[in-house]
């Protein structure tokens, strides 16, 4: 397997990350083709696989030869058969990552990736040169880029959802809030394990119109969490969000959480969080997909405690999951700031 680790010679190190690109965009191609819901349990053909999937056999072949030396797909005779990778490119597996490839396999994300030098020059998102309006208002009125948007967010956090239900008491909230909560994937997870709990999902109006599933509990909330005022609840839950906005936003979500909030209420981010004394490659590519496509960032914990305290909320402790998420709990002061 040829991942640039550091015992590799230097020169190694530069050819296996300068020529990375073209793997994972060999990646991106095969979930948007959907090979890996042609395998089922036995070797399939590469030209049964190529008819399936629109495509030359032959490129096919190379393509798929190359991700079986990362272990994705298993090379046999003259066809292909899955490996626990490449499963979990189909379509209908329970964790299901093809969603997430095609999403970074997006034009909108990809034409930012390619304007990373500008965000680099300037300190500012790419993506405001591919869409100006910003990635949230882009996604909402492309309605196919935001259905591939959900569907990431829903397979990716499948693994990390249940290491953050084993590790925190969700149980002894009655009402849970959660921010910019996407299709609600955590909270509906949450309130399976919690009876007696009601849940409150808040994201934007384009996002919750399109939610088709309801469930007991479970009320949805429309809204702009820079605009309106947010839900009353015992906790309030941000996956994903904070690291999504610079600090100024960051700060003003977090203001308007504890707005809502009654003293003692908790507030709960959930995302990658950077430890300056053992740097993590997963959290810093984040970060660089942060700077590029939505100008926010990761942030350690002592960044996100300045944050939440500015913001008027006290005591904050960094939970591990186990998983690479990490909860930032913080509890809500006497006095909103
Ligand atoms: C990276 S996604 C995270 C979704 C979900 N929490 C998760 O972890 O899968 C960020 C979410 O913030 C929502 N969002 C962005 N801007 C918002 C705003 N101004 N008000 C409310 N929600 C917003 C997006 O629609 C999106 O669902």
């Amino acid at each position: 397997m040829s991942t640039a680790t550091p015992t590799m010679q230097p020169h190694e190190i530069i050819w296996t990350l300068t020529n990375h690109v073209f793997v994972s965009r060999a990646v991106h191609v095969v979930a948007e083709l959907g090979v890996a819901d042609h395998i089922a349990d036995e070797i399939v053909s590469v030209k049964a696989l190529a008819s399936a999937c629109a495509a030359d056999a032959e490129a096919l072949d190379r393509v798929l030869h190359l991700l079986s030396t990362y272990g994705i797909f298993d090379r046999r005779d003259d066809g292909y058969v899955h490996t626990d990778a490449s499963r979990l490119l189909q379509s209908e597996h329970p964790m299901s990552m093809r969603a997430y490839a095609r999403m970074i396999g997006m034009p909108v994300i990809r034409a930012s990736l390619d304007q990373l030098e500008y965000s680099v020059r300037t300190g500012a998102p790419a993506t405001q040169l591919v869409a100006a309006e910003g990635l949230w208002p882009y996604l909402v009125a492309h309605a196919d880029e935001r259905e591939i948007f959900g569907q990431a967010m829903t397979g990716k956090a499948a693994a990390d959802t249940a290491a953050v239900l084993g590790t925190y008491d969700f149980g002894r909230f009655d009402t849970i809030a959660d921010i910019g909560g996407g299709r609600g994937h955590l909270l509906r997870a949450i309130l399976d394990t919690t009876p007696t709990s009601e849940g409150i999902l808040f994201d934007l109006p384009g996002v919750i119109e399109t939610l088709e599933v309801g469930r007991d509990r479970l009320t949805p909330r429309a809204g702009d969490f820079f605009v309106d005022p947010l839900p009353t609840a015992d906790a309030y839950i941000l996956m994903e969000v904070i690291h999504d906005w610079p600090d100024a936003e960051a700060a003003a979500i977090l203001r308007a959480v504890r707005r809502a909030a009654s003293p003692g209420a908790r507030v709960l981010i959930i995302e990658n969080v950077l430890d300056d004394t053992s740097p993590d490659p997963r959290g810093h590519t984040l970060d660089v997909i942060m700077l590029a496509c939505t100008g926010g960032r990761e942030r350690t914990g002592t960044a996100l405690d300045g944050l939440l305290k500015a913001a008027g909320f006290s005591d904050s402790t960094v939970i591990n999951t186990g998983g690479p998420l990490r909860i930032v709990e913080a509890v809500a002061a006497g006095q909103a700031n």
